[in-house]
Formats: structure tokens, sequence, C-alpha cells
């Protein structure tokens, strides 16, 4: 893990929303080092308190300090964080919390892009895609400066699946997913490495078994490892809140670290619409010249994602 810890500066991360992401992310800036002033906003704002309470016993480990604020809060924060909204219930889908999710953006988004006019906005909060494309609308900001972390979160995933089947660590699979963090996600089979050599060459390579429903299946326990956790636990929140931190890493030390992020843009001749292709992060947002050579039946599926996307997003502006 590259050092994340920021040159010795104040670093002002805000969380809107101290649900269960909302405190793991805290907690994970925490045991991190990454920020040295995090504010919880929330409008449970008793509930909040006890967080923080809770929260500041663990800020020994690093100088840091975690408060409960407001929107004036934002002003000058290194990135605001929205993780606001209600979360999947057994059995829905994330696109089936739109209508909620959206109708609170709309009242929170404006008051953060308000007090915070040069901060980036990092959106955790699902359906993420569509809700980034609208938090990109309400706060008028370039669409660089919002990123929602979007398939950061299946791509870990997938590298610890992949990783787990052939017995490497996670690190050395370079292998994503990209479209919608949801249900449309494709994996990008035809540019996953190990150690540099494409899956099929590194089996040959290696003398294992290149067997096809093997992988596929690590991609469908990618695609529903929330499914899975959220009908044994009601939720997830460790996943989202550590790749929440390693989207803030680059973005807080300036580093340009290459990362599967959702924001708006054109992507397979679908305009206006956010998913997640690799992006890269440093302190004036995310930037999209990645290059990613996908093959002919990539690109029909990256197409379709954009349109199940395009259509929610339409369907909110009926
Ligand atoms: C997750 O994938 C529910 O989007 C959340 O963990």
């Amino acid at each position: 893990m590259p050092d994340s810890k920021p040159p010795n500066k104040a670093i002002k991360v805000v969380i809107v929303g101290a649900g269960s992401v909302g405190v793991t992310t805290a907690y994970a800036l925490l045991l991190d080092g990454l920020a040295s002033d995090i504010v919880l906003i929330d409008i449970d704002r008793n509930r909040a308190l006890g967080e923080v309470m809770d929260l500041s016993h663990a800020a020994h480990l690093h100088k840091a300090r975690v408060r409960v604020g407001d929107y004036e809060d934002c002003e000058n924060a290194a990135a605001v964080i929205i993780t606001a909204g209600v979360n999947q219930k057994p059995g829905q889908t994330r696109l089936d919390l739109v209508k909620t999710n959206y109708a609170l953006f709309r009242d929170v988004v404006p008051r953060v892009a308000h007090h915070a006019p040069d901060t980036i906005i990092v959106v955790a909060t699902n359906p993420v895609d569509v809700l980034t494309h609208a938090a990109y609308k309400l706060s008028g900001f370039p669409r660089e400066r919002v990123i929602g972390s979007g398939t950061a979160m299946d791509t870990t995933r997938f590298r610890h699946e992949l990783g787990k089947h052939f017995g490497v660590n996670p690190r050395n699979v370079h292998a994503v997913i990209v479209g919608e963090h949801g249900d449309s996600q494709l994996p990008v089979w035809s540019l996953a490495t190990i150690s540099g050599m494409r899956l099929r060459d590194y089996c040959t390579a290696a003398n294992i078994e290149y067997d096809d429903k093997v992988l596929e299946a690590c991609a469908t326990r990618t695609r529903e490892a929330a499914y899975e956790i959220i009908r044994r636990k009601g939720k997830t929140n460790y996943g989202v809140a550590s790749v929440l931190v390693s989207v803030l890493q680059p973005i807080v030390t300036d580093s340009d670290a290459i990362m599967t992020v959702s924001r708006v843009g054109s992507y397979a001749g679908v305009d206006d619409v956010a998913l997640s292709m690799p992006c890269k992060l440093n302190r004036h947002g995310a930037y999209q010249d990645v290059p990613l050579l996908l093959n002919d039946e990539e690109k029909e599926a990256l197409r379709k994602s954009a349109q199940s996307i395009k259509d929610v997003i339409t369907s909110l502006e009926d």
C-alpha cells in the first residue's frame, strides 16, 4: 500500500451520512491517518454525536480529530463523501432506491456545493452511477470533481476472487470491472493479467487448467457479492468504506492512481451518463484519459450498461 500519509498539512474530509457506511468510512480514515479533520454530518445529530464520541476514542492512532458538523463545515474540505440515503433490503436492487435517494440528493448536494464550491464530491449512495450524474447536475461542478465509488468496489471484489482462485495476492491481479455498479457491470476479461501475462497465457506458463466456467463464477460472485452479504447481515459497509478511502488517497496525495470510478461522460455511444471506467485520480479529481481497449463483445456490453443507467436518469427527468 503506497504511503497514504499526506504531507503534514490540515486535510479535512466531510462525510454526509452517519449510517453504517459513513461511520465505517470515518473509522477507516482514522486507521489510515489520511485526514487530520473528519467531519460527520447527519440529520440525526444526536446519533451522529454518539458515533463521534465513540470514533474519537480511535483517534489516538494518528493526529486526527473527528467531529459532528453541518454543511458550513464543508468549506475547504479536500473531499465531501456522500453516503446518506436508504440502502438495499434483501431482494432489492440498487436501482430500486433511486427515487428516495434522488430526493435526498436534491437537498444535500446544493448545500455542499454552496459551502465548498472547490471541493471534490465522492458519491457512495446507491444507485451510485445515477446519483453521481445527479450530483454533477445539482452541484454545477466540472465533471472531474464529481466521482462515484462505482465499480472500484467490484474491481476490488473481482481481484479478491481471482486472487483466491489463482493463489496470488489480489494486488498482483490486474483485472477490472467497468460499467454499472450493479447487475449490468462487465468484467474486462480480454485485458485481465497476472504477472504481466493474460490469464490464458499465465495458466499455460504455470501449467494450470484455464477453465472458463470457473473464471465466469468469479465474475458472478463479484456481481452477486452485495446481495449475498445483505441477505446475511442486512447491509455492506467494510468493503465500500475501504474503497472510499482508497479513492481518497490519490486525491489527497495528488498521486495519479488509476481506478475504476464512476464519472459523467459519453460511453459506447451513450451520452451524458455516469458509469465506471479506469480514471486517473489526483487532487483535481478524476480524469478519463486512460485508454481501455475493449473488444467488440465488451463494447456492446458497455453500451447496454450505459443505456440501462441512462434510462433511469431519463426517468428522473420526466
Ligand atoms: C455494495 O456493493 C451495496 O453497493 C453496495 O457493497
